[in-house]
């Protein structure tokens, strides 16, 4: 890094920061001006410990050579390819690699450039789907209750955050949503799947009977919900859901974009939890998150019901400018052979007890109401200060990042997942760190 790239900007008002207090922000700009395997570098110097992965991203750890000169040589080769009606080989190379690490039977991938995206995509395939079968009075999309699916009109709308809903209109109708999982007075400081719950997956059952099941397309769910606070599911929770939608012939879809390529010590979170949706929304781990790129993954039976009609004509009117761009196929190739190299995916099955332990041990400290940890993903639930929820979690952010470690907040809930590569001293460091900020909050 040269000196120039350390210098901080003395302008900061034209750029409307995404989901950040803009003005608090810009009174005290936490500025990162450089990255490395686990850590950041921060504009004053200072290395901040990547206990969030980025953004539930950087799975493979920071500015690792084979992608950054991946990135690089496919930059001076070939720029940029139409994506309609025009190829390049490696989005086929990517499509197909990503075919072979998915769960058997989802062998088709469309290309996107972010979670939201993916997210968007799949929802139009699966109201597709039913219409080009002849099913067209399957119009309804269930979400759930504290779902997140990016911030999208269709996200948005099956999501289930109300803070990202409620300013945004009518949003798209047709739409209802099952109870949440979360019940901490039964399931409070659960390691991996939570014990009590299964029986809320009838909430399907009693939507579907309310709409008639004949009216549902699909149901979209994250296997375990990250942005609202790390939620795992409970014990045969999305077997049952799988059950319900194959005995009413709707589609499941998973949104991946968290628990995809490794982050649960799986390749995907339908392997860990052995359940195959028909449709799987993935993107940040897919380039570790380095260039935006999304990809959601198909069964054969749905992309085989579009493959109908005359040949020469489009048989599905979406895409995007940079579906499948050749720098971001470039840099997903590049992301899956350090996985593969680096037995990312394994090392991150082999230190989720380790992760577990660690951050169980927070248990007792101060303002901690419960703990939750799955995979490389883990999460702890602080008391909110009376009046003003969010603003001890919050608290606890602005002091990690002081004292550099790398935190998320959600609500009053501190979430983590470290790049895979992170070491068991790191989590010990982590943990450590977490503590004495906890036991500081005021
Ligand atoms: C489960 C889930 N779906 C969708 C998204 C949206 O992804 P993006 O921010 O890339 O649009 C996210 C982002 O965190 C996510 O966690």
């Amino acid at each position: 890094m040269n000196e120039m790239t350390r210098v901080a900007p003395n302008n900061l008002d034209a750029f409307w920061m995404p989901f950040t207090a803009n003005r608090q922000f810009k009174q005290a700009p936490r500025m990162f001006v450089g990255a490395k395997d686990m850590h950041y570098t921060t504009a004053d110097g200072r290395q901040v410990l990547d206990a969030t992965a980025g953004l539930w991203c950087v799975n493979a750890g920071h500015c690792r050579p084979k992608i950054t000169e991946a990135i690089a040589t496919q930059a001076g080769e070939l720029d940029y390819a139409p994506a309609f009606q025009m190829g390049h080989p490696k989005a086929f190379e990517l499509a197909s690699r990503l075919a072979t690490i998915a769960p058997a039977g989802l062998d088709h991938v469309f290309f996107t450039n972010s979670g939201s995206e993916s997210v968007e995509t799949a929802l139009k395939i699966a109201l597709a789907y039913h219409r080009a079968k002849g099913d067209g009075s399957r119009f309804r999309l269930i979400g759930r209750e504290r779902g997140y699916h990016g911030v999208n009109f269709g996200g948005i709308s099956v999501g289930g955050i109300v803070a990202n809903r409620k300013m945004f209109g009518t949003l798209l109708t047709g739409v209802d949503h099952m109870r949440h999982t979360h019940d901490p007075a039964r399931n409070g400081y659960s390691r991996g799947e939570a014990e009590h719950g299964v029986e809320l997956a009838d909430d399907l059952l009693r939507i579907a009977t309310l709409h008639d099941p004949s009216t549902i397309a699909a149901v979209i769910v994250e296997p375990v919900s990250g942005s609202t606070g790390v939620l795992p599911p409970p014990k045969g929770y999305l077997k049952r859901l799988r059950e319900i939608c194959d005995q009413h012939g709707i589609l499941l879809i998973f949104d991946e974009v968290i628990t995809g390529y490794g982050r649960m010590g799986t390749a995907f979170a339908a392997d860990y939890f052995d359940v195959t949706p028909d449709l799987m929304v993935t993107a940040k781990g897919l380039t570790n998150g380095v260039i935006p790129m999304g990809a959601v993954f198909a069964s054969g039976k749905i992309h085989d019901a579009f493959m109908g009609g005359p040949e020469h004509l489009i048989e599905f009117f979406h895409g995007y400018t940079y579906s499948g761009n050749p720098i971001a196929a470039a840099a997903g190739l590049a992301t899956l052979d350090t996985y593969k190299e680096e037995g990312l995916f394994e090392r991150a099955k082999a230190l989720e007890p380790v992760w577990a332990d660690a951050l169980h041990s927070l248990k007792g400290e101060p303002h901690v109401v419960d703990i939750r940890t799955i995979g490389l993903i883990g999460a702890v639930e602080l008391q909110p200060i009376d009046g003003q929820p969010t603003k001890r979690a919050f608290s606890a952010f602005l002091d990690a990042y002081e004292n550099g470690l790398l935190i998320r907040t959600t609500g009053d809930i501190i979430a983590m997942s470290p790049p895979l590569i992170v070491s068991e001293a790191q989590i010990g460091e982590i943990v450590d760190g977490l503590r004495a900020i906890l036991r500081r909050l005021n």
